[in-house]
């Protein structure tokens, strides 16, 4: 598959998202004080970095599930259409449960995901997002926690892929498409 040139440039370093990753990780320690087993549920793939950092982070008993939504396949569109490929393997009716996505962008998927864990009945249902779109909000949705609010740009890295790419990326970086000359000076020069 043939993709357009594209260079990455940095956004939010590895030691500012770390930093956000432990304050959010207080207020959600403090917010399920008490809880006999908070049920952290990532979404796959793009939460699995964060959700490896927070749940570190968070001083609570805990158990990890994982749930696979995905609706933008290869494409920088979302197809609007939320598939489910994974299912939780736990029961989640009356426990705390903590959703965790990695970006907040149309909503269509963390709707989706939310009502779906919602008819299940949990004791409390909350959101943590590292990330927040809100311009590009098609579906009224809201994560209880949010990392960093952005602006409208393709990111990348810390999870967070271009077509299956950059995942492994410790850092989040935009994405910005180039003619093909300036991609080979970018790598030239040590760029990704
Ligand atoms: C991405 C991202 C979020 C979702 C956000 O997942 O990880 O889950 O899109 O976009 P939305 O708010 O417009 O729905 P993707 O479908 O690319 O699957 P992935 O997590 O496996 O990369
Ligand atoms: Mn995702
Ligand atoms: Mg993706």
């Amino acid at each position: 598959m043939s993709q357009r040139p594209y260079v990455i440039d940095q956004m939010i370093s590895a030691k500012t998202i770390a930093a956000r990753v432990e304050e959010l990780a207080r207020t959600i320690t403090e917010h399920f004080a008490g809880t006999d087993k908070l049920v952290v549920v990532g979404l796959l793939r793009g939460s699995f970095v964060f959700i490896a950092d927070l749940v570190r982070e968070i001083d609570l008993p805990v158990e990890v599930d994982f749930l696979e939504a995905s609706s933008y396949g290869n494409s920088t569109e979302s197809s609007r259409e939320v598939r489910i490929l994974k299912d939780l393997r736990g029961e989640i009716e009356g426990r705390d449960v903590l959703v965790v996505e990695d970006i907040v962008d149309t909503g269509f998927t963390l709707n989706h995901v939310v009502h779906l864990l919602q008819s299940r009945a949990p004791r409390r249902l909350e959101v943590c997002a590292l990330l927040d779109k809100p311009s590009r909000r098609e579906v009224d949705v809201r994560a209880t926690w949010t990392g960093f609010e952005i602006p409208d740009e393709f990111v990348v890295g810390y999870g967070i892929d271009y077509a299956q790419h950059n995942r492994n990326l410790p850092y989040i970086g935009k994405v910005r498409f180039v003619e093909a000359a300036e991609t080979v000076a970018a790598r030239e020069d040590g760029a990704p």
